[in-house]
């Protein structure tokens, strides 16, 4: 029945109403916060390039984890520094190493809060790439062992899910192989599937001193004019045994994160990445926008596409707004 019969407008017409028809809620229960762990002991070192973020040493990681606990958020991501960087990056195997060191302590204080780790090389390699470089390519299969042996660190320190961000073409396989032999089957792998070469992980760089320092990551990272592949990509994915498949970043990709939600039958995460989250913050500080409100419209937007799991570094923000 057309206008004047039907009114879409009567059903936004107070703020109950519109809470009453809502068709996508954010949840606290949706939410991931990221957190940078480094070498030493005491040391909270503000990353200049992220608003809020800080380098934490693993002996004081877990008030933090405390507080994102307390606030209801059901996991952390965890990123690693290492102590030196090699060709190979090989202090990203090290039980010792901050990352496995930061895993014990959370899981110490907060044995309920899921800790998921980021596994790539790149901020391990004195070059920066996310995999062993040879003749200047990027070695995919020599990468895909050195992966499993840095999951295997993980999890043998106690992470819930590893999350493999390298994008060489396998590691999924190679990672699942791994765990499973050595009995480790209860392991999550979230796999960045469909990650894009993106300018939005600008500030990320600098808080992971990961900048390549030769070349690009475009032979591995997906290009953005593409989304049939990253349909590829995921299949793949879900083949080798990933139990988590996901979009990143976020906003400039919600189309795939619709696709992907439309195709998989398996959890869909985004990563809401560092220059998504510092745009908001540096426009909202240039008065030109309400920071909270584009903060809460840009998470209920990957929501509504179709993301059940969003890594962000608006997470603890979100919660509190979400719990007033
Ligand atoms: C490293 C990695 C990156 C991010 C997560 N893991 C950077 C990159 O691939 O260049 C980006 C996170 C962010 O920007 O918030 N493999």
């Amino acid at each position: 029945m057309p206008f004047p019969t039907t009114r879409p407008r009567r059903l936004r017409t107070t703020k109950t109403m519109r809470r009453l028809v809502a068709e996508n809620e954010l949840s606290v229960n949706d939410l991931v916060y990221p957190l940078f762990t480094c070498p030493g002991t005491n040391v909270k070192e503000p990353i200049p390039s992220m608003d809020g973020c800080f380098h934490l040493s693993p002996d004081i990681i877990a008030e933090e984890a405390i507080e994102i606990a307390s606030l209801g958020i059901p996991a952390v991501l965890i990123f690693g520094l290492p102590t030196g960087k090699d060709a190979t990056g090989s202090e990203a195997a090290d039980p010792n190493g901050p990352v496995p060191l930061a895993i014990k302590a959370i899981k110490k204080a907060c044995p309920d809060l899921l800790v998921i780790t980021d596994v790539c090389l790149c901020a391990y390699t004195d070059h920066g790439h996310c995999g062993v470089v040879k003749d200047g390519k990027i070695e995919n299969d020599v990468t895909c062992q050195l992966l499993a042996e840095m999951a295997l660190a993980h999890a043998r320190a106690g992470a819930d899910i590893v999350a493999p961000s390298d994008m060489m073409d396998g590691r999924i396989g190679a990672i699942r192989q791994k765990l499973d032999a050595e009995g480790l089957v209860d392991i999550a792998i979230m796999a960045y599937s469909a990650k894009y070469a993106s300018a939005f992980y600008g500030p990320f760089r600098d808080a992971a001193h990961s900048a390549p320092g030769e070349g690009d990551r475009k032979s591995y990272q997906m290009d953005p004019p593409n989304s049939d592949e990253a349909i590829v990509e995921m299949q793949l994915d879900l083949e080798e045994g990933a139990d988590i498949l996901m979009v990143k970043p976020g906003l400039p990709y919600l189309d795939i994160i619709y696709r992907a939600r439309q195709k998989f039958n398996v959890p869909i995460a985004v990563y809401n990445v560092s220059g998504e989250y510092m745009c908001i913050n540096a426009a909202a500080a240039a008065g030109l926008i309400d920071r909270e409100a584009a903060m809460m419209e840009s998470l209920i937007s990957l929501k509504r596409a179709g993301a059940g799991i969003i890594i962000t570094y608006h997470a603890k923000e979100a919660a509190k707004l979400i719990a007033k």
